[in-house]
């Protein structure tokens, strides 16, 4: 399997949020905002992969500041990490106001996907070859919460099994 740069399997997609992706208070659902970043990292996943791979968890989505019905978003997707079979996938999220042209970065978040084979079961991915200084330091950092992720799920296993 031949490893791959980070920039090949890089994803831009944009999308004009509409009266339809509206929640009760008025501004762009959050559930629209994950929809469409599931999306665009199911896209950077297979494309460092190949398909199918399938969501095994998000981490970290934050909504730094509310987005408007009219407002164009972008989602910018890069693969930051492989491990064995699962790819850390970095979303930075924008909105632009097409009136006055500012753009404003209002989320980030994580997709860890995983590669399945044709039984349903996880099987190897291409090393990641991270180029740039910033690739570097985006791998860095996404060892380190793959690491503490799995400590988390860990530390729930071990309490679950003394409490039972
Ligand atoms: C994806 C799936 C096949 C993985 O099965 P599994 O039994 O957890 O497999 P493993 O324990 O071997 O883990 C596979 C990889 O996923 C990673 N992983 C599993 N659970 C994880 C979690 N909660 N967070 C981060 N990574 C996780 C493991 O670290 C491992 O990575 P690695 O191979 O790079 O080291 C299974 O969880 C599944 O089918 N989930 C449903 C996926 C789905 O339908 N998603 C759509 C949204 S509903």
């Amino acid at each position: 399997m031949e490893a791959k740069t980070v920039r090949e399997s890089q994803v831009v997609m944009s999308q004009l949020m509409q009266p339809g992706d509206v929640n009760f208070y008025g501004t762009v659902h959050g559930g629209t905002i994950l929809r469409m970043a599931d999306h665009v990292a199911y896209v950077a996943a297979c494309r460092h992969a190949g398909p199918p791979c399938v969501t095994v968890a998000v981490d970290s989505v934050s909504f730094h500041e509310p987005i408007y019905i009219g407002e164009v978003v972008t989602m910018l997707a890069s693969v930051n990490h492989v491990g064995n079979t699962s790819m850390e996938i970095g979303i930075k999220v924008l909105a632009e106001n097409l009136e006055t042209h500012t753009v404003r970065h209002t989320n980030s978040c994580y997709y860890i996907f995983v590669a399945l084979d044709k039984n349903g079961k996880p099987r190897p991915v291409p090393r990641l070859i991270p180029e740039t200084e910033e690739e570097k330091r985006r791998y860095h950092d996404a060892e380190m919460r793959r690491e503490l992720r799995k400590r988390y799920r860990e530390e729930v296993e071990r309490l679950k099994t003394a409490s039972a």
